[in-house]
């Protein structure tokens, strides 16, 4: 059977997305600002527990799957999907990076963004956060009502590789609003297809995940962390996108 390969949202439907992407956006910023060294990351994601509750939402990963935690959190050479320790203290010099879902009237949010431990960021790491980062930017101002997914995808790559970073290919952006994972695909790296024509109403997660080395990873025996496979840092950034008749509306800037 064919499976289909977008979806197009309501705009009833995008109302109540717009609310929960923003309530999740304000948390994933929340979230960041507790991280301070000497907490553990379990201790970090109760916080992100009781901040979730606090905006009247719920984790929308927090079983999903079985996810244990309410949140991610993925410090150094863990990718994404990483689980609240009580054992892994943070320590100036880590790179944590914090993805949030909150599911809300029905609808998903799903942000994340990777901060510095510490206050002089050395150049390796800046390079890290400040390339990820600004690849997100570039997917984001690719993406036109009429154009395809790949234009995204090429942006996020080109801006990788100008700041000489690995690109992580075993896991993509991809569709939400209703579900938290939605066709389409949205890879950081061009495929060999274009992809879905990009027409209003679609709503994709565009999250690149880099890393200072090799885009190589692999997934921990906890079957949940994933870890860059040459030990070096990574960082992830994500945010939420509708595509509209005009300007792209970015759902998770606050
Ligand atoms: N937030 C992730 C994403 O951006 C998915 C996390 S699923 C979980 O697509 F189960 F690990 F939480
Ligand atoms: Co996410
Ligand atoms: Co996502």
């Amino acid at each position: 059977m064919a499976r289909r390969d977008f979806i197009i949202h309501t705009p009833e439907e995008i109302e109540r997305i717009r609310v929960a992407a923003r309530m999740t956006a304000i948390a994933r910023d929340q979230i960041a600002e507790q991280v301070h060294p000497g907490m553990t990351t379990k201790e970090l994601d109760d916080l992100a527990g009781a901040i979730i509750r606090a905006s009247g939402g719920v984790s929308a990963f927090h079983g999903y799957h079985g996810y244990p935690g309410n949140v991610c959190i993925s410090v150094n050479d863990e990718v994404v999907h990483g689980i609240g320790n009580p054992f892994r203290v943070l320590n100036e010099g880590d790179v944590v990076s914090i993805d949030v879902g909150i599911q809300y009237n029905g609808a998903m949010g799903d942000t994340a963004k990777t901060v510095y431990v510490g206050k002089e960021i050395p150049p390796a790491e800046k390079r890290l956060l400040e390339g990820t980062r600004l690849s997100l930017e570039a997917g984001i101002k690719a993406a036109k009502n009429g154009g395809f997914v790949r234009d995204i995808s090429k942006a996020v790559e080109r801006v990788a590789k100008e700041h000489s970073l690995g690109v992580v290919r075993d896991f993509v952006g991809h569709g939400c609003g209703i579900a938290l994972h939605e066709p389409p695909e949205v890879p950081n790296f061009a495929a060999a297809t274009k992809g879905p024509r990009l027409v209003p109403g679609m709503v994709l997660c565009i999250e690149p995940m880099l890393n200072l080395g090799s885009y190589k990873i692999y997934v921990e025996k906890d079957q949940w962390t994933v870890r860059t496979a040459d030990g070096s840092k990574s960082a992830h950034f994500e945010h939420m996108i509708l595509i509209t008749e005009g300007q792209v509306e970015v759902l998770t800037r606050v």
